[in-house]
């Protein structure tokens, strides 16, 4: 089980934000994304 608080990065997802990729925390930047936002393969 997670944090919650952003600490353990476990719950990490690949997002791109303006042509950038980088990993968000989904309990901490989330838990809602824009699905343009969220690279769902890989
Ligand atoms: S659950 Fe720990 S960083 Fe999100």
């Amino acid at each position: 089980m997670g944090c919650g608080v952003g600490a353990c990065v476990v719950c990490s997802c690949m997002t791109v934000r303006n042509g950038k990729e980088f990993y968000s925390r989904v309990c901490k930047d989330g838990p809602v994304f824009k699905a343009e936002e969220v690279k769902f393969n890989g």
